[in-house]
């Protein structure tokens, strides 16, 4: 699903978002991404659907090479890759219900069907009460779901979320997991950006680790320790 070769990203002043970064992931897999801030997050996700160009390397995700990627292809990409922002970047003049709708609306769904699957998406969520609501009237944690259900409404191949969970308590961080893990299951390949070290814990999911830049460890499942097995003692 993605292949990035010897990627490198930098900033106006000489500053480095990635350097030299190459990595394979592939289509059904679940991976955190993860690192201290400033690590090179964010700019990899970015990287990923478009929103900027590497200085160096190749890109390539879902077939389409994205670092040479003209802007003229540039919604063809977005509309295989649902994007949770950190800062979620709702539009606040528009309702739930439509800050959801608009990702298929673009994609060209008709009406009808466009109606439905949003409803049923944000009565998933637990949102089909705040439809005609605007996002600055809900808590944090509503706003968090009116994002995630804008980016999975539309059932994408691919969903990148940077700090899904970040300021939220968590429980509700483990219910935008579980959301999460539900779009894995039906086949979505699934990026998450986190340095939360509960969430890193609590999913035995692949882990790259960036640290300034540059691609620092990538540990696979199996890689991780298994529990060693219970020794029952015979009751005498
Ligand atoms: N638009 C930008 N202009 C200049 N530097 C940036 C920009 N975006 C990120 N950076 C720098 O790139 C590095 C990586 O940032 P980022 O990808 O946001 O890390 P993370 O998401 O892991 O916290 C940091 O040093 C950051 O200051
Ligand atoms: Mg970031």
């Amino acid at each position: 699903m993605i292949q990035m070769y010897h990627v490198e990203m930098r900033y106006p002043g000489e500053t480095y978002g990635l350097r030299d970064v190459s990595v394979s992931i592939k289509r059904g897999e679940f991976v955190f991404l993860t690192g201290p801030s400033g690590a090179g997050k964010t700019t990899l996700l970015r990287l990923l659907f478009g929103a900027e160009h590497p200085s160096m390397g190749q890109i390539v995700v879902a077939g389409r090479n994205v670092s040479r990627l003209s802007s003229a292809s540039i919604p063809e990409l977005r509309r295989q890759i649902g994007v949770i922002f950190q800062d979620f970047k709702l539009l606040s003049e528009r309702t739930v219900f439509e800050n959801v709708g608009i990702t298929l609306e673009i994609a060209g769904l008709p009406r009808r069907e466009l109606r439905a699957r949003t409803w049923s998406m944000l009565r998933r969520l637990g949102l089909g009460h705040r439809l005609d609501h605007r996002p600055r009237t809900l808590s944090g944690g509503e706003q968090q779901r009116v994002a995630i259900a804008r980016a999975l409404v539309n059932d994408p191949p691919l969903l990148l979320a940077d700090e899904p969970t970040g300021n939220l308590d968590p429980d509700l961080a483990l219910d935008i997991m579980d959301i999460i893990a539900d779009a894995h299951a039906r086949g979505t390949t699934v990026i998450v950006a986190t340095h939360d070290p509960g969430l890193l814990e609590r999913y035995p999911h692949r882990r790259i680790v960036l640290d300034n830049g540059r691609l620092v460890m990538d540990r696979r499942p199996d890689a991780f320790p298994t529990p060693a097995p219970q020794v029952v003692w015979p009751v005498s």
